[in-house]
């Protein structure tokens, strides 16, 4: 049976008190309904609609994928309104399945589990026990057992609001079954809405087996409708991220100070120090040492590289034996070979760096290119920009800069060079000989130093 799903995004979420709609806040460093989206996108071949509203412009904009088909609902009615919304569009022989575009956590398998019901003919409600089921619609159960109906909580008599078993939201039915029930849901209730959760009635007077799934992982469930829920999911989210990491080998000094925005793919005894940030795809080597507070994005580091402490690193392809920092800077398109040394304020930016090169302090160097066993001098500044356009710095092989040099691009220092320390070098430093601009050193004979005048 092919699979449509509907996910409701449509909501304002006022409780956020926010310019952004809700759902495109981030969770993890992926807005929320981007989480919900991939989940969806999980299930292979089915077709993925998108029920927008507030912010809808904003929301789809921020979704270019083509593979989304977007339906406004302009007045938010209520949960069945939206559905009702997107039913058009989805032919009778289809299951379809419910998810909401603010609760992120939601899993394959569970889903998969609701998916079965609906394959069935049957309708698969996801519900959970709850010690506080304040707020959620509640599930209402007959003397054996079975499901009759959800009673919003605002509907609930006393009784009914003691019930601790809760509607998640998340529903799979037949397309054709929903499509009915859908089009005989009223707004006769105390939000005058029309709710998807009386779709629940209406299967049972209609004698379709109501199937229930239960989770036992609250967080699974949880949404987001103000910004103390969105941090207790994200670090909800960031321990099972740390866990999955210590499950295949990675040392956290502190899971509990650890974030992975992106993905991680770490070799053998990998440590991480506390308050790293990890960010896009990350790959570490065997063996790599991360420091603490360390921000790594986009990036890929060999074997046996050690990060030390306050080092951020952007979009950076490092190689195996190179030490980085303390506080130093990558950014994009550097490379760093094999047993490179960058140390500390040391920034570089598109720029290649050779074998065993090392640039230990205080330097600026970028789009350059350094080639193997370099040493570049304390307070180094490659002078790339020249207000107008950027331009490269070469540097060969076996090359000396000395401290305190400006190499002013465009400008090549050849193979085994030397420049003298305090350069200004503006012109190609020619192989195996000592280049420096330097102005000629004097000493005023008997010069003394001036007195402050008396008053
Ligand atoms: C809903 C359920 C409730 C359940 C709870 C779980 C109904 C009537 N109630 O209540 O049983 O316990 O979720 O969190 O379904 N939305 C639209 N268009 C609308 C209304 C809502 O797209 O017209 C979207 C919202 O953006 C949100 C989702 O649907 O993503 C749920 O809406 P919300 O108003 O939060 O429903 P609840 O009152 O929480
Ligand atoms: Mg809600």
């Amino acid at each position: 049976m092919d699979l449509s799903i509907i996910i409701l995004a449509a909501g304002q979420g006022t409780r956020m008190r926010s310019g952004l709609p809700k759902v495109l806040h981030p969770l993890a460093g992926r807005s929320l309904l981007g989480h919900v989206i991939e989940t969806a996108r999980t299930f292979a071949g089915a077709d993925i609609h998108v029920v927008v509203g507030h912010g809808a412009g904003q929301v789809r904009t921020a979704f270019p994928d083509a593979d989304i088909h977007w339906v406004i609902q302009d007045q938010q009615l209520g949960t069945g309104h939206a559905v009702a919304q997107v039913l058009p569009g989805i032919a009778d022989d289809r299951a379809v399945v419910v998810m909401y575009g603010d609760v992120p956590l939601i899993r394959h398998a569970t889903l998969a589990a609701l998916l079965a019901d609906a394959i069935r003919g049957e309708i698969g409600l996801l519900t959970a026990e709850l010690d506080q089921p304040a707020g959620y619609g509640r599930i209402v159960r007959d003397d054996h057992g079975q499901i009759t109906a959800i009673i919003e909580e605002k509907d609930a008599s006393d009784a009914q609001r003691l019930i601790r078993e809760i509607n998640t939201g998340f529903m799979a039915a037949p397309a054709d079954r929903l499509r009915g029930w859908v089009a005989a849901l009223d707004n006769n209730n105390a939000q005058g809405e029309f709710y998807l959760t009386d779709v629940i009635a209406l299967a049972v007077r209609d004698g379709v087996k109501v199937g229930t799934v239960t989770t036992q992982d609250p967080h699974e469930i949880l949404g987001v409708n103000d910004r103390m829920q969105l941090a207790e999911l994200e670090r909800c989210y960031q321990r099972q991220q740390a866990e999955t990491c210590m499950q295949s080998g990675v040392t956290l000094i502190d899971p509990a100070r650890f974030d992975l925005r992106g993905t991680l793919q770490a070799g053998e005894d990998v440590v991480i120090d506390v308050n790293a940030v990890l960010e896009g795809e990350v790959v570490l080597g065997d063996r790599v040492a991360i420091g603490p507070n360390v921000v790594l994005r986009d990036t890929r580091i060999g074997a046996d590289v050690t990060v030390l402490a306050n080092c951020v690193i952007e979009e950076a392809t490092i190689g195996s034996g190179v030490r980085i920092g303390p506080f130093s800077r990558i950014r994009p398109e550097t490379r760093l070979a094999d047993h490179a040394h960058v140390g500390n304020f040391v920034e570089i930016k598109k720029s290649d760096v050779g074998q065993g090169s090392k640039i230990n302090h205080l330097s600026y160097i970028g789009d350059t290119t350094i080639g193997s066993s370099v040493n570049i001098g304390a307070g180094t500044i490659t002078c790339n920009y020249d207000g107008a356009n950027k331009h490269r710095t070469v540097i060969g092989n076996d090359v000396f800069i000395g401290s305190d040099t400006q190499l002013v691009a465009p400008v090549e220092v050849k193979d085994g060079a030397t420049i003298g320390a305090g350069s200004t070098i503006t012109r190609d430093a020619p192989a195996d000989e000592l280049t420096l601009s330097r102005a000629p050193q004097e000493t005023r004979k008997g010069w003394q130093r001036p007195v402050k005048k008396k008053p």
